[in-house]
Order: structure tokens, then sequence, then C-alpha cells
């Protein structure tokens, strides 16, 4: 048994320790990173998440799609997207986080900067008019911060930043007969704020994005783009069309320190604390807690008493393990067994694993034990 225990210990930490040992955790907000004037400023993407519009609360989609799924048409960096170490939270909450082509440079405000160029064709025009009418945002992290928009509290005038931004928007018709259509927001201006520390170190504090969709942008000879105005928004049309995704960065000195940077994003908009849930939740908590350990208690006070009784018993006069067999104590012995089971392999494990997914084994797993307990208990 005990090289069957050591044989699951080692599989299980094989399991931990491989995937992630040549990225190893980091906790994310823990070390500032300090920029001197000029610096690139990494900007990683992150999933592409379903929104809610104040026009139609409903909830349109629910799932998340990956930045480079190719129908979005968003440019991708050279040698093609890295995927970013994360933190233990960001992997619980499932996200993406991977490289981008855009390029910042602490204290270098940059006006109308060329991304790329793409053409869509029916099939992406047809997907990406799909997500827009689904509200889909766009999630950017910089130097760990979301991307974010400005927003304010009518009750109280307080600013604060909500995470992510949309792809595109709806253009409703004005007549009767007219039909909305989506536009792209191939356009954004980054406001980064940053907090100069002294001579050459800045750090990042904030960062607001405003995306705009401009159909009159295209690129120019060099690398350069003409990004048009956002008075003529580029609306999706039937076929094929080029898209020029441009980019505008600027950068604000802020008093913010580096410390409170968060706060603006964890605005809470209805401060009031829910008295009677917090009560429930407790009480509920107190009983069930109260009931495991009555169980427990019951469950093991027998073997405990076993236990107590080795104790009692002079283990110099032993010669072996013997004696203490003979009273009725073993090594392991009840309740003690069950690690054992838990890290003992199934005989055919692949066999099991054929129907995990789709509730057979749940129900196969039921069946057996019903069969098995009837078997145990003479009476049932
Ligand atoms: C960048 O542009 C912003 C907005 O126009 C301005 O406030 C800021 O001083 C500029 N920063 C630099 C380093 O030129």
């Amino acid at each position: 048994m005990s090289r069957g225990v050591s044989k699951g210990a080692l599989l299980l930490s094989a399991f931990l320790i491989t995937p992630w040992s040549s990225l190893a955790f980091y906790l994310p907000g823990v070390a500032p990173t300090t920029y001197a004037p000029d610096d690139r400023v990494p900007l990683y993407v992150n999933h592409l998440t379903p929104g809610l519009s104040t026009k139609d609360e409903r909830v349109h989609s629910i799932f998340a799609y990956d930045y480079y799924h190719p129908d979005f048409r968003f440019c991708t960096p050279e040698g093609g997207p890295q995927r970013i170490p994360e933190s233990l939270g960001s992997i619980l909450f499932g996200d993406r986080i991977l490289t981008s082509p855009y390029e910042l440079h602490m204290l270098k405000n940059e006006t109308c900067k060329l991304l790329c160029e793409q053409k869509f064709d029916q099939e992406a025009i047809n997907f990406v008019e799909e997500r827009i009418y689904e509200y889909y945002t766009l999630n950017w992290l910089i130097d760990g911060l979301p991307a974010g928009q400005l927003w304010r509290n009518p009750d109280t005038k307080t600013k604060f930043y909500i995470p992510g931004f949309l792809l595109g928007s709806v253009v409703w018709g004005s007549g009767s007969d007219e039909e909305s259509r989506a536009s792209l927001n191939n356009h954004v201006d980054l406001w980064i704020d940053y907090h100069e520390l002294g001579p050459k170190k800045m750090r990042v504090v904030g960062v607001l994005v405003e995306p705009s969709s401009r159909n009159g942008s295209k690129s120019l000879e060099g690398g350069k783009a003409d990004c048009g105005d956002d008075t003529q928004p580029l609306l999706l049309e039937a076929g094929d069309m080029p898209v020029t995704w441009t980019y505008s960065v600027y950068w604000r000195p802020s008093p913010t320190a580096w410390a409170t940077r968060w706060d603006k994003y964890l605005y809470v908009i209805n401060p009031e604390i829910h008295w009677f849930s917090l009560i429930i939740s407790t009480v509920i908590v107190v009983l069930l807690t109260g009931m495991v350990a009555s169980i427990l208690l019951r469950a093991l006070r027998k073997d405990i008493a076993r236990y107590n009784r080795l104790d009692r018993i002079n283990l110099d006069d032993l010669s072996g393990t013997s004696a203490a067999l003979d009273d009725g104590v073993q090594e392991d012995s009840g309740w003690k067994l069950v690690h054992g089971d838990v890290f003992r392999a199934p005989s055919h494990p692949l066999l099991l694993s054929v129907f995990l997914g789709n509730g057979a084994q749940l129900f196969v797993m039921t069946g057996l034990t019903i069969r098995e307990l009837s078997l145990r208990i003479p009476s049932v």
C-alpha cells in the first residue's frame, strides 16, 4: 500500500509542477514596474467577453472568444502571438493573455499609427457583425492594468473606470423602414496616466481607451497612416472590404500613486451592506459545520479511543508490533485506510475515461454503488 501512495504522490506532484516549471507563478500587483522615458510598455490582449448594452439589457451571449480568432481579423505580432504567464487568479478565471503588435513607448505621444491592414471576406463580416450585435468587449492589459472607459456615477458625480471597450457599435436606423447596421471600431485612442517617481522613473497608474469607427482611414506610403475622422463610421458592407487598424497614444502625468492605482477600477456604485443575506449565510455555515463535526466525531470516536490505548502501552517493552496487534490495535485501521484508496489507480483507467463528460459514468457508478450497498447490507 505504501508503494501505491508514493506512486500517487509522485504522479500528483509531477502534474502540479511540470506545466509551469518553466513559467513559474507570479503575484500580480506586488512588484511595481518602473519605466524610463522611451522604454517599451507592453500591451497584452485577453479574450473577448460579451457585454450588456444600455439600449437593450438582455444577455446576448455567454461565450468568450480568443482574441486571435481568425475571423476577427485583428493584427497579429511578428512571429505570431505568444502566451504570457498568468497569475493563479487569471488561470482560474479562464483568461488567455497574449502579446500584441501595439508599440507603446513611455512618454512618447504618437498620433495615428498604422497597425496593419486586413481584408474581410463575407464570412468574417457576418461573424464580426454578429459579435457586435452581442456587444462583445475587448480586454486589453497595459502594465497589468485593464484598459477601461471613463464613467461617471450620476448621483455622486464620481468618476471611475470600467474595464473593457466595445468591438463595434450598432447604428440604429432613424426611419421606421431603416435597418440598424453594425460599425466596427478600427481605431483606438489610448490615454495612459503615468506617475513620475523621480528622474527617468515612471509608473503606469491608469489606462483609458476611446475606440472609434473610421471609414476614411487608409495606409500611406512608408508605414504611415491616414486615420480619417470619426464623423464617418466604418459600416460593415456585404462582400469583400479592406479594414485599416490604427491607434494613437497619449501619456498624461497623474498624481495617483502606484499603490492606489486600482482604486478607480474597484469603484462600488451602490455600497450597501446586505445584512439579511449575510446573517442567513452565517447561520447556514454554522449549521453545516456543526453537522459535519458531529458526524465526524461519532465516526471517529471509536478509532481515536483505540489509538489512545496504543499510547498507554510502553513502546520500549514491545519486541515487535505483534504485541500491539494482539491487543487489537493496528497501525492503520478504520477511516485511516481511506487514504490508500484515494491514491490507488483503478485497474482499467482508460476504460472509465471513455464515459467522462456525458454523465454516463455518473449513472453507471450510481448503479454500481447501490448494488454494492445492497450486497453488503443483508437487510436491504
Ligand atoms: C501628450 O499629450 C497629452 C494630451 O495632449 C499632453 O497632456 C501631454 O503633456 C503630452 N505628453 C508629452 C510627453 O508630450
